[in-house]
């Protein structure tokens, strides 16, 4: 019986694809396909190289800095913790923290994750750890986020992990509203270990997202292939160009696909004829690039205070472990 709970998923409602891709692809204005779609299977499976790139250092920096102060963050985090992360990732960062906290006593994991197949290499990765019971939660972040503190009992703490920046794709001011809402969920005590891309130059930046031997491209691109399969859409890939510009305003990057010529696409699966023109773009994900006092004040703002901060050397990363006060 033990050996069928643990490591168990928990599928259930997430957002509807078509519905999504319809909404997204109607827009007056700029088109857009929420970037959460971007990973299924081959799209995590592109993500996990895209981290392995030596442009893109931002997964690096992330697992650098939970390696080297996991320790650390167990022991700022006393008593019984429950572990939940979300975005499950690959699961290979997560490791540390697991580990650390496994070795104190045994301990609940529940990465949330809309993509079972992000849940899958999550679970792989991580099930030989002992002490730990993983119970992936196919759920939108908030709602797993919701069940986890149900499943709360009294005397535990829950401590979320958000990695790999996946705040910065949140619009300005939305990243802020998340924040308080993870609050709202929590108690007092309770902790938030944020991850946070923070500024650097944009050809770095650039460079990062549009990758020289095109793995980011076809990251950006399979999400009309994905299209094609799930919804039966005829996109025709080579009529489209994978963009990542930096937008000042913002400080995002900011990642299109742009059609190449003039044309009309259908989407059967989402009822749906698409009409493009030469140039147009459609919007697919922004990534917030950070300076470390608005992290700071974004923490505040949605009623954490900031316990330590980790920054690291190599490429300009903050890990903030935040306590819900
Ligand atoms: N969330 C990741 C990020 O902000 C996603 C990402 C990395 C991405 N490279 C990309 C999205 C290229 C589209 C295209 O860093």
């Amino acid at each position: 019986m033990r050996g069928m709970l643990s490591k168990s998923i928990v599928s259930g409602a997430v957002g509807d694809f078509a519905t999504d891709v319809r909404r997204g692809l109607t827009k007056v204005g700029q088109k857009e396909l929420p970037s959460k779609y971007l990973y299924d299977e081959i799209g995590s499976k592109l993500f996990e190289v895209i981290s392995e790139l030596p442009e893109y250092g931002l997964t690096r920096a992330d697992e650098r800095l939970l390696r080297a102060h996991s320790a650390e963050v167990v022991g700022r985090i006393p008593g019984e913790v429950i572990l939940c992360e979300l975005g499950s990732g690959s699961g290979r960062k997560t490791r540390w923290i697991l580990e650390a906290f496994s070795r104190r006593r045994h301990t609940y994991y529940y990465p949330i994750e809309i993509s079972p197949a992000a849940l899958n290499i999550c679970r792989r990765e991580l099930a030989d750890i002992e002490s730990v019971e993983i119970v992936g939660l196919e759920r939108e972040y908030l709602d797993g986020l919701l069940e986890v503190a149900a499943r709360r009992q009294a005397g535990q703490r829950i401590l979320v992990l958000f990695l790999g920046s996946t705040i910065g794709n949140f619009s300005p001011s939305a990243d802020v509203q998340f924040l308080k809402e993870i609050r709202t969920i929590l108690q007092e005590g309770d902790s938030l270990l944020l991850g946070t891309d923070l500024e650097k130059p944009v050809p770095q930046l650039i460079g990062a997202y549009d990758d020289p031997i095109g793995v980011s491209a076809a990251f950006n691109l399979n999400l009309l292939a994905r299209i094609n399969r799930e919804l039966k859409g005829e996109f025709v890939l080579s009529r489209f160009e994978h963009l990542a510009r930096f937008n000042t305003a913002t400080r995002s990057i900011e990642m299109h696909l742009v059609s190449k010529q003039e044309q009309v696409v259908r989407i059967p699966g989402a009822g749906l004829t698409v009409a493009l023109e030469l140039g147009e773009t459609i919007w697919t994900e922004s990534s917030r690039k950070y300076a470390v006092s608005e992290v700071l004040q974004m923490a505040s703002a949605a009623s954490f205070r900031c316990e330590v901060q980790w920054l690291d050397q190599e490429w300009p990363f903050a890990e903030s472990l935040l306590k819900a006060e």
